[in-house]
């Protein structure tokens, strides 16, 4: 068992609330007001854990539970589906010459988005995954009436591989990391391929700001679950980083409220690319990233998200994989279903309270914290999560 953990605050952190917007402008109400006609379309609970917060000594803990985002079992759809519905109503206004704005503006559903599109057919989507974002990019490409590429990183588990298959897209395992599958999945844009990563290439940053800014929903459902409860901000959000592309929309949300909201990241200690990016005072990539926290395995830092990050995190925590594994049975034991990614927000916090109360950054989550975390994954692996859950509880 290997429970080792690092807390460090940020050295590049800004503290005020000057906006720090990895959304090109547009309002997050008008990204709402697009997911609300996606099918299936609900707010996501906003639990309350007493008993653990008590546990871990803070007064409130909130956990945003993402288990189930369009009957999927991640957040994950809510960026691919902005940013692909935005890239095409780019292509589309090129090809009728007309504005953006204008050629989508009419539809109700997404049977008739799909009707919309059609004239850019035959088109391919393809992205970049290690399992969630791809199969969100293929649920909307099924959605729309398109094909879907998917690159996946060496290593990539079966069950994922079948889940995004699962949406009638065509897996391609790329050999090394998640950066080479980005990189591959890159190469594939063209006039009938458009590529939706959520990390930017050279002279790509549109795609990947429009993902980080349909992440902006989760935020904006967090706030009106609070309002409907007469509730304040919280405090702290613990957020987990693999490019960084959800903690700069908490960021960016978040600094756009009245109240300081610190935001801290969890990485993985085999793929903290963020963390040493903050530390080295520049991004640096990571070689070799490795940790069963799949959705986190990435070696490099976002471009698009590095510069929100780099000045609106308070700090860093980095988790070995035994925290994760707790974390998953700790919720388990809560009754909620999160995988090792999805529960690597809780694995952050629980390796703060419980073993770095000695480090600077835990006297941000003292014990009048009222503190959220994100859990953004359900058991998108459930041969993992069954695995891991079924093992005897630790630590
Ligand atoms: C379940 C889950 N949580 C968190 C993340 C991290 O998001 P980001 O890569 O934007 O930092 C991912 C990324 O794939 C993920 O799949």
């Amino acid at each position: 068992m290997s429970f080792g953990f690092r807390a460090v605050l940020n050295p590049l952190a800004q503290a005020d609330q000057t906006p720090l917007d990895a959304a090109g402008g547009s309002a997050a109400a008008e990204v709402l007001a697009f997911h609300r006609r996606l099918p299936a379309y609900e707010p996501t609970p906003l639990l309350s854990l007493p008993h653990l917060a008590s546990e871990l000594g803070v007064r409130e803990l909130l956990v945003k539970v993402e288990a189930s985002r369009f009957g999927l079992p991640a957040f994950k759809l809510l960026g691919a589906s902005w940013a692909t519905y935005r890239a095409l109503g780019i292509r589309l206004a090129a090809q009728t010459a007309r504005h953006p704005a204008d050629v989508l503006a009419e539809w109700a559903d997404v049977h008739e988005l799909a009707r919309l599109v059609e004239p850019l057919q035959p088109l391919r989507l393809a992205a970049a995954t290690d399992g969630n974002h791809g199969r969100a990019v293929a649920r909307m490409a099924r959605w729309l009436g398109f094909d879907a590429t998917v690159f996946v990183p060496a290593g990539t588990t079966e069950t994922r591989i079948a889940g995004i298959e699962s949406e009638g897209a065509t897996v391609v395992v790329v050999p090394g990391s998640y950066d080479d599958a980005v990189a591959r999945a890159s190469a594939e844009a063209g006039e009938r391929c458009l590529v939706v990563n959520d990390t930017s290439g050279p002279g790509d940053v549109d795609v990947p700001r429009w993902v980080a800014e349909g992440y902006g929903t989760m935020f904006v459902e967090v706030d009106e679950a609070l309002v409907r409860a007469g509730h304040g901000a919280p405090g702290v959000a613990l957020v987990p980083i693999g490019v960084g592309a959800l903690c700069s929309a908490a960021i960016s949300h978040f600094r756009r409220g009245r109240h300081r909201v610190h935001v801290i990241g969890v990485e993985p200690t085999g793929a903290a690319s963020m963390t040493a990016s903050a530390l080295a005072g520049r991004p640096v990539t990571v070689v070799e990233p490795c940790s069963i926290m799949a959705g986190l395995n990435c070696g490099t830092p976002s471009p698009v998200a590095w510069p929100v990050v780099s000045r609106g995190a308070s700090g860093f925590v980095t988790v070995d994989d035994d925290w994760a594994r707790l974390a998953v049975r700790t919720y388990a034991a809560c009754g909620i279903e999160a995988g090792e990614t999805g529960a690597a927000a809780l694995a952050g916090l629980m390796a703060l309270l419980r073993q770095g109360r000695a480090t600077p950054l835990s006297k941000q989550v003292g014990k009048d914290a009222s503190v959220l975390v994100l859990a953004t994954e359900g058991a998108s692996d459930l041969v993992a999560w069954r695995r891991i859950v079924g093992a005897q509880l630790v630590g």
